[in-house]
């Protein structure tokens, strides 16, 4: 599999507009994207920290996935994302290696990615994103 750098972390927040000024006026990061990603039920804003970003998600409603994790969980870390320049290859090769598949193709996500999904129970419990522009 050829990764080429972390490309975002997601983090699970309850509310946005509390989350943001912490990125803001504490850590000096700049916000420069806010953006609904009404199938995935979540409103994400971004920040950029050199070449890898921070995508803060919060739930819409709560039939959210993201709302189901800080029920559990707690806000924080949900998910860890690769670029690539070919999210299928990667795929297929997780998957004849014994991994569990969230998504078997790629599929649209925040900023026009090409993004999919490999399932935590095949990952030590860290839900990771393959993703590529
Ligand atoms: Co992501």
């Amino acid at each position: 599999m050829n990764l080429t750098h972390i490309e975002h972390l997601g983090i699970a927040v309850k509310s946005l507009d509390e989350a943001i000024p912490y990125y803001e006026k504490v850590l000096g990061l700049k916000c420069y994207n806010i953006e609904e990603v009404a199938d995935q039920k979540v409103r994400t804003a971004f920040f950029k920290i050199g070449q890898t970003k921070l995508e803060l998600l919060e739930p819409t409603c709560p039939e959210s996935t993201i709302a189901g994790f800080i029920e559990k969980r707690g806000e924080g870390i949900h998910h860890i994302a690769f670029a690539t320049d070919d999210v299928a290859s990667c795929l297929a090769e997780a998957e004849e290696k014994g991994v569990r598949l969230i998504d078997k193709a790629p599929r649209g996500g925040a900023e026009g990615l090409k993004i999919a999904f490999l399932h935590p129970k095949s990952t030590m419990g860290v839900l990771t994103e393959l993703c590529m522009k």
